[in-house]
């Protein structure tokens, strides 16, 4: 009897994960059209991956005016939240930064009613020009990717997302003859884009075989 309980539950729940489960990706790169690295992950996303979203700020946006209503409820709608984005200066890029300080709003993203993305699954995947033992005490950047990826982290817990692992893809920085080839940027970025994959899928629950 259990046994039925949970074998029908489960198939509700599968049933649910193949109609609902909705994957937004932010594209946080200011122009997507010179991207070589996000450029590369997005599309491999975008043909591997069902019912998926992408939002790419910089073709959205050239202006940095962004729609908040527009953007608020396109997570609304969503299941996992993705911000795919390279990384700059240890950070964001502004445009990716303009668009968190707007869309992740009073009573949206937190205060007295801001509980709109609660339970959400957010996740962080950034592509680095610098490899990864750079990213270290005793490298020249000095900290780790996790430790400069903090305030992310905790803008997921105060908007009480579920954040999960961060997905980084290291020597992702493409300057002909000076810095990596192309063939290894995208060689690196096709990786990426498999890691996030997996990283999404597990978010949300797998559909019953
Ligand atoms: C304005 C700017 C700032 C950057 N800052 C960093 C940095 O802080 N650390 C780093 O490892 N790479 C840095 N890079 C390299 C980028 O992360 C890299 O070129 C990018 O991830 C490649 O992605 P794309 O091909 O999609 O543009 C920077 C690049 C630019 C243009």
């Amino acid at each position: 009897m259990y046994v039925q309980i949970y074998k029908y539950e489960k198939q509700q729940m599968s049933k649910m994960n193949q109609t609902t489960a909705k994957t937004t990706i932010i594209m946080g790169h200011p122009t997507p059209e010179s991207s070589l690295a996000n450029k590369t992950i997005i599309e491999k996303v975008e043909k591997e991956l069902e019912n998926v979203e992408i939002r790419k700020l910089g073709a959205l946006y050239p202006d940095y005016q962004i729609d908040v209503e527009a953007e608020q409820q396109v997570l609304l709608e969503s299941d996992v939240i993705v911000l795919q984005f390279p990384f700059y200066w240890y950070s964001v890029p502004a445009i990716l930064k303009q668009w968190i300080d707007s869309v992740f709003a009073y009573n949206f993203a937190y205060g007295r009613e801001g509980d709109k993305l609660k339970g959400k699954a957010f996740i962080v995947s950034t592509t680095v020009g610098g490899p990864q033992e750079a990213y270290h005490p005793t490298g020249y950047n000095h900290f780790r990717m996790d430790d400069l990826l903090r305030p992310l982290e905790q803008t997921a817990y105060l908007a009480q997302m579920d954040f999960r692992t961060p997905v980084i893809g290291h020597g992702m920085i493409f300057v002909p003859g000076v810095y990596n080839t192309q063939e290894e940027v995208i060689n690196r970025a096709t990786r990426q884009a498999e890691r996030l994959l997996s990283a999404i899928r597990e978010a949300v629950p797998q559909p019953v075989q």
